[in-house]
């Protein structure tokens, strides 16, 4: 698989078949996810790789206990079983049925990994911005080996609990939690807003003439209307 058909066609994938990841695929994952770049190369970026070991078992169980939470807070306030919601052939319906299958199952994930980040203090922007890209580069070389996964950041109302398990010092934070996984279903061209919105050329919203996409591509404005 070519690098610019891995870009265009990872999907967030949040079913994953019941079977492990040889430790040789993990390995060629994270070590795509380290050859991120970084601020002055610094590197702060580490991954807790949670499989089957007694501090990965307790902590897949807070997993569960918290995206399932956020996920409820999330489907009651976004109003998911509401309106075009109650028909469940709706994209709205469909969506809730994924988010609650991948929150009911994620402790089952084959691995999950965290991604840790060193924290310098330079900001929000600035200390995510050496932590994220190598977060993409994971997921791509998981896509290109035929896996799947998505950043996910429910974690947070437990990461306390969590470090405590895995032994994660006070100034490392987790940046996200990112499952991973043999695809259930597939992946396949992501849909994002049309070029011409989220392209400017010169000036703000000015529009580029060939900031065009290319035939046959489908968008979307985001989530299903409430
Ligand atoms: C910073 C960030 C945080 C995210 N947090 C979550 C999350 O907490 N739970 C979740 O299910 N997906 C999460 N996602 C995945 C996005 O919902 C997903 O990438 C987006 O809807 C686009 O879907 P697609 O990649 O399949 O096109 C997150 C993605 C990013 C980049």
């Amino acid at each position: 698989m070519d690098a610019y058909e891995a870009i265009t066609t990872t999907r967030a994938i949040r079913r994953y078949r019941d079977e492990p990841i040889p430790e040789a695929d993990l390995n060629r994952i994270l070590f795509a996810a380290t050859r991120a770049p970084s601020g002055s190369n610094r590197q702060p970026f580490r991954f807790l790789v949670l499989r089957h070991g007694p501090a990965a078992l307790e902590a897949r169980q807070v997993l569960a206990g918290c995206f399932a939470a956020l996920w409820g807070a999330k489907r009651a306030g976004d109003g998911y079983d509401t309106g075009s919601g109650t028909d469940p052939t709706s994209p709205k319906a469909r969506m809730a049925a994924t988010m609650q299958h991948f929150v009911d199952h994620i402790a089952d994930a084959s691995a999950i990994v965290l991604a840790c980040t060193r924290a310098r203090h330079g900001g929000v922007l600035h200390d995510g911005a050496s932590v994220y890209p190598a977060c993409q580069n994971l997921l791509l070389a998981a896509r290109a080996l035929g896996y799947g996964g998505v950043m996910t950041n429910w974690h947070q109302s437990e990461a306390a609990r969590l470090a405590e398990i895995c032994g994660i010092p006070d100034d490392v934070t987790i940046a996200a939690v990112i499952p991973l996984g043999r695809p259930v279903g597939h992946h396949g061209p992501v849909r994002r807003r049309p070029l011409p919105d989220l392209v400017y050329e010169d000036r703000w919203e000015a529009s580029a003439p060939w900031a065009v996409d290319p035939p046959g591509t489908r968008f979307t404005g985001g989530p299903p209307a409430p």
